[in-house]
């Protein structure tokens, strides 16, 4: 997707370096050799490497995929200390050899905590530039809406993630509308059913990661990394006119959202910033939401600082 133009443009020329640990150093070769092979007009280089300097030497962009998988039998503390020492490594490479004001998109799970030990770690890079993935969440709540008015998903926006990649996540459509003939229309006024949109649908958006999981044996792959390109391309690319997406990002505070968590917010991009969109109602039911998932990242984030002494 990158080197066809989805993440950057299609006129954007990339370099893609590409990290994997030294056991899967033959399949990444294998990968590099598809990328030459594919023939992207765009791509005008590959590294595949195991060395994380070399990988981060010079990006403007880095996308972290790479994370420890909870497997059976293991604490979430057992876990948080496996990925503190994973973004520390890679935090530092960043911090000492990527190119000035470069944007990092954190994707692996934990992915809000994973972003904020690499902050961490790499004191240097503005906190502007460290962000995590909830753009595939803010999809799935558009797709879920799209389906049950039966209406083209690029009709809806305004779709709100807060909080968590995880299943605190708030999904809000309280601001969201549907472009239609007639001008755009409140999500809530054309289906009509709180009881299903306060319900069904947030459960649906929260356990989509699980459900694709279940039915596919593995997590999601392809809306994953068109959601990874869709954050960066608005990211730097600016969000359409009147449109806001979801992406985890710093907290300053704003909706009293404790200040220093990486949390989901409505932001809008230009010039390559992101700022957070202000103003927004926010109801008791909502309030309510917004606060349960900012505890349990709270949770998350002293939980991953007593693993980084
Ligand atoms: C997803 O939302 O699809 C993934 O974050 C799920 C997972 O745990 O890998």
């Amino acid at each position: 997707m990158i080197a066809r133009g989805v993440m950057l443009g299609a006129d954007q020329p990339v370099i893609l370096h590409m990290l994997d640990i030294p056991p899967a150093a033959e399949a990444l070769n294998g990968v590099k050799m598809e990328l030459v092979d594919a023939a992207f007009p765009l791509l005008k280089g590959v590294v595949a490497t195991t060395d994380a300097v070399e990988a981060c030497t010079g990006v403007n962009v880095a996308v972290m995929v790479g994370g420890f998988p909870r497997k059976e039998g293991m604490e979430r503390k057992d876990v948080m200390s496996k990925n503190v020492s994973i973004y520390k490594s890679q935090a530092s490479a960043l911090e000492k050899h990527a190119a000035p004001n470069c944007k990092v998109l954190v994707v692996a799970n934990p992915a809000n905590t994973n972003a904020l030990i690499l902050k961490e770690y790499a004191p240097s890079i503005p906190e502007k530039n460290i962000s995590c993935l909830t753009r595939l969440d803010h999809n799935r709540a558009l797709g879920q809406i799209s389906e049950r008015l039966n209406v083209q998903v690029s009709d809806v926006k305004n779709v709100i993630i807060w909080g968590n990649h995880s299943s605190s996540q708030y999904p809000d459509v309280n601001h969201a509308t549907v472009a239609t003939p007639a001008g755009d229309k409140p999500v809530r006024e054309l289906v009509a059913d709180d009881a299903w949109l306060n319900g069904e649908f947030i459960s649906t958006v929260q356990q989509r990661g699980a459900a694709i999981i279940k039915a596919r044996k593995l997590s999601s792959a392809l809306s994953a990394a068109s959601s990874a390109c869709d954050h960066i391309r608005d990211w730097v690319l600016g969000t359409p006119e009147g449109t806001w997406v979801s992406m985890g990002v710093y907290s300053d505070g704003s909706y009293n959202v404790p200040a220093g968590l990486i949390y989901s917010f409505p932001v809008t991009c230009k010039n390559g910033e992101w700022s957070i969109v202000q103003g927004l109602s926010i109801d008791e039911f909502s309030r309510k939401k917004l606060d349960a998932t900012a505890e349990e990242l709270s949770e998350e984030k002293a939980l991953a600082y007593s693993c980084l002494t």
